[in-house]
């Protein structure tokens, strides 16, 4: 993984994507699955593949005029958390790149003193604006909590994280994330940190289409819980379970589903795929008016991590 400062005029979002267009046709042949991030004035480009093929993508990134500085920040080896070729990232935030840089030298210094984190870990100290809770928190895993929000039909996820910063003040920060799909598809995604007092959690709305990309995937291993608003349709419900379970399909770790539904909703069918899928699946139901805190208040004391439960410590299917 490395940092390097951008140096291209125009928008950032185009100039991306001919990278990925490039990348992705030369990638393959390298067996190298890439993640590039672009924030602040910076770019972050995170690779996985054999060391031959490394080297080959980093001999030909270095030559590239689009960024210059490039700053080493991680090497391991070990397996894979890309599951795609190719994932990309666009982290809107009001830092700037001074601030960005800051925290770039400080993990260099880390890397050239042999400390050796998860890659996912850099990557994340990297794209968490420095004004958030979560940046002191993050590392200390047990008072930091992830959980993504994803809803079967419209926006209500992206509703109910507006709602949540409004409501504790706290800054929305705003992602755009693409994947290896050449039908130019890029999905939203939003976080915010709360702090409660006892553990800081980062609540993260997800677009559906945004399940598929390997970032997320990368990154789903370390969410506690998936909250999934459903619609009552159970076409829409069971689509959006489904794309979950292959989702998570990969992960050695996998968290919690909790399905948010109005009355009437289907549980049991989606408990069963969840099963088929290794996930275990909390059902809760809401009657009345459905708004962002009606879901908020309905899914918040699911989320506490003392009360979690694992796969292995439920019923295999067909037991009950
Ligand atoms: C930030 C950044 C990341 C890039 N990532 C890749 C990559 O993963 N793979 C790749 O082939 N090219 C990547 N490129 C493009 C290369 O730098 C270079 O332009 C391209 O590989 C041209 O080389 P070629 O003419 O030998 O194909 C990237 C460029 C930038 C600015």
């Amino acid at each position: 993984m490395y940092a390097s400062l951008s140096s291209f005029d125009g928008p950032v979002f185009a100039e991306m994507h001919r990278i990925r267009d490039h990348a992705l046709q030369r990638n393959v042949a390298d067996e190298v699955h890439v993640a590039l991030l672009h924030q602040s004035g910076w770019f972050v480009e995170w690779m996985e593949g054999p060391p031959a093929g490394v080297h080959a993508v980093m001999g030909r990134v270095a030559r590239d005029a689009r960024h210059r500085g490039l700053q080493l920040l991680h090497s391991s080896g070990g397996p894979r958390r890309l599951t795609e070729p190719w994932s990309m990232a666009i982290v809107q935030t009001r830092e700037r790149p001074t601030d960005f840089a800051r925290r770039v030298m400080t993990l260099r210094e880390e890397h050239r003193k042999g400390l050796v984190p998860d890659p996912a870990t850099v990557w994340r100290r990297l794209s968490t604006p420095l004004t958030h809770p979560g940046v002191a928190e993050q590392a200390v895993s047990d008072r930091f909590q992830r959980v993504m929000v994803c809803s079967a039909q419209g926006a209500d996820s992206f509703d109910m994280v507006r709602w949540l910063g409004q409501r504790h003040d706290a800054e929305v920060v705003h992602r755009r994330f693409a994947g290896s799909r050449a039908d130019g598809l890029d999905v939203a995604t939003d976080y915010v940190d709360l702090d409660s007092g006892t553990v800081v959690r980062r609540v993260i709305a997800m677009a559906r289409n945004g399940l598929h990309i390997g970032l997320t995937q990368a990154f789903l291993p370390d969410y506690s819980h998936v909250i999934l608003l459903l619609s009552g349709d159970g076409t829409r419900d069971g689509n959006l379970m489904q794309r979950l379970v292959a989702a998570c399909v990969r992960l050695a770790h996998r968290p919690v589903v909790v399905g948010l539904g109005p009355l009437p909703c289907d549980h049991a069918t989606l408990q069963q795929t969840a099963r088929r899928g290794r996930l275990v699946y909390l059902d809760c139901d809401l009657a009345g008016r459905i708004d962002a805190q009606a879901w908020w208040d309905a899914a918040e004391p699911l989320l506490d991590l003392s009360l979690a439960p694992s796969f292995d410590s439920m019923p295999l299917p067909g037991a009950d």
